[in-house]
C-alpha cells in the first residue's frame, strides 16, 4: 500500500480507500455481514487504512459493521463518516441535527472520535447554511469529537464556497466517464489551497469494471435499478472508449486514473467481498499516469457526452 496526506490536514491516509455505501446492504443488493467483516479485515491486512461511510448507509448498518470489522485497529485507521443526509430526498445541515448524527455514528462506530466529518450532499440551497455549520462544527473539533471537518459534495462547482470557508477535506464523483473534478476548476483549486481531495464512484457504480453490458436486472435494494437502461448502457460502454490495452484489468485502469492526479489523496472504491479488495488493491502504487495520457483521457471525455440527456 502507499500512503498519502489527507490535503490540509496531519492525517495520512492509504491511496485506496475503501467506501462502505454498499455494506449497508440497501444500495448494491442484499448482503451478508460476514462476507462484508472479512472484506474489512482483508483491507486491513493489506494496508487500507481510511474508511469511508455515513450515518445513513444501511440506516446505521455500514458503521455498526465498520465498528465491528475495526475492533482493537480503530487507533490505525482514519475514519470518515457523514451527516445531514435523512434519505435521497431530504437533508439536514442544522447544527443540532448534525450533532446528534455524529453521536450516533459514534456508538454505532464504537470509538469516541471520528477523524473526518463530512456534510452529506449538500443541494445549491443548503450551501449557506452548510457552511455556517462547517464552521460551528470546529467546536467538535475542539471536544476531541472530530478530527477534521469535510464536505462531500453533490457538484465539484459546490466546492469553492466551502473551500472558501477553510475546509480542507473535499469528496467529489471522479472517475474516466465524469471528469467535472477537473472541467470545474477544483482540481487547480485544491493545488493552490492544500485541499485533500477524496475521490468517490471511480468504478462509476461498478459499470467501469467491464463486467456489466447496462442492461441487467438489478434488484431493488440496488440503487442502479433506479438508472434509465439508456444510462447504465452509455456507462457500461463508456469503459470502450478509454484505451486500457496497458493496463492489467479495466479496474487498475480507473483507479490509476484518479490516483494519477497528486490533488487525490484517496480513491474509495465501493468494495462488498473480499475478491474486490484484493483487486482494488492491486491499484496502489502504479506508475502514475503522465500529463499527455492524462490530458487525453480528459479529450476522450470531453469529446462526448456520458449523461443521457
Ligand atoms: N454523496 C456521497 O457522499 C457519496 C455518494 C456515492 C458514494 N460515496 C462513497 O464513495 C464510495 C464509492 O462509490 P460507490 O460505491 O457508489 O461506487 P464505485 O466505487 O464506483 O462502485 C462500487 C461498485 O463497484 C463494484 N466493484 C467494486 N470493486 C470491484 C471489483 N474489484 N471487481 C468487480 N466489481 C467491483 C461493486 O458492485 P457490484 O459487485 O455489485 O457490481 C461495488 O459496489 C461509496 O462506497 C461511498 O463510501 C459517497
Amino acid at each position: 500500500m502507499v500512503y498519502r496526506r489527507l490535503g490540509g490536514t496531519d492525517l495520512h491516509v492509504s491511496e485506496i480507500g475503501f467506501g462502505t455505501w454498499g455494506l449497508g446492504g440497501d444500495s448494491y443488493g442484499v448482503t451478508e455481514d460476514r462476507t462484508s467483516l472479512d472484506a474489512i479485515a482483508l483491507a486491513l491486512e493489506r494496508g487500507i487504512t481510511f474508511f469511508d461511510t455515513a450515518d445513513c448507509y444501511g440506516r446505521g448498518r455500514s458503521e455498526r459493521l465498520l465498528g465491528k470489522g475495526l475492533g482493537a485497529c480503530r487507533q490505525d485507521v482514519v475514519i470518515a463518516t457523514k451527516a445531514g443526509m435523512v434519505s435521497r430526498v431530504q437533508r439536514n445541515f442544522d447544527a443540532s441535527h448534525v450533532q446528534r448524527s455524529v453521536e450516533g455514528s459514534l456508538q454505532r462506530l464504537n470509538t469516541d472520535y471520528v477523524d473526518v466529518l463530512q456534510l452529506h450532499s449538500p443541494r445549491e440551497d443548503d450551501i449557506v447554511q452548510a457552511v455556517e455549520t462547517c464552521g460551528w462544527a470546529g467546536r467538535l473539533v475542539e471536544e476531541g469529537k472530530v478530527g477534521a471537518v469535510g464536505v462531500s459534495v453533490s457538484r465539484p462547482e459546490d466546492a469553492g464556497a466551502f473551500v472558501r470557508a477553510g475546509v480542507r477535506v473535499i469528496q467529489v464523483n471522479f472517475n474516466l466517464l465524469d471528469q467535472r473534478v477537473r472541467a470545474s476548476g477544483l482540481l487547480a483549486l485544491a493545488r493552490a489551497e492544500d485541499v485533500g481531495l477524496i475521490a468517490r464512484t471511480p468504478l462509476c457504480f461498478g459499470f467501469l469494471t467491464g463486467r456489466y453490458a447496462g442492461d441487467e436486472a438489478f434488484g431493488v435494494d440496488d440503487h442502479r435499478s433506479l438508472w434509465s437502461i439508456q444510462q447504465r448502457k452509455l456507462w457500461a460502454q463508456g469503459i470502450r472508449r478509454f484505451d486500457t490495452k496497458d493496463e492489467e484489468s479495466d479496474i487498475m485502469f480507473a483507479l490509476n486514473f484518479c490516483l494519477s492526479y497528486p490533488e487525490i489523496s484517496t480513491v474509495i472504491p465501493g468494495m462488498l467481498t473480499p475478491a474486490h479488495v484484493e483487486e482494488n488493491c492491486r491499484a496502489a502504487g502504479l506508475p502514475p499516469m503522465d500529463c499527455e495520457a492524462l490530458n487525453q483521457l480528459f479529450d476522450t471525455y470531453n469529446e462526448q457526452s456520458f449523461i443521457v440527456k
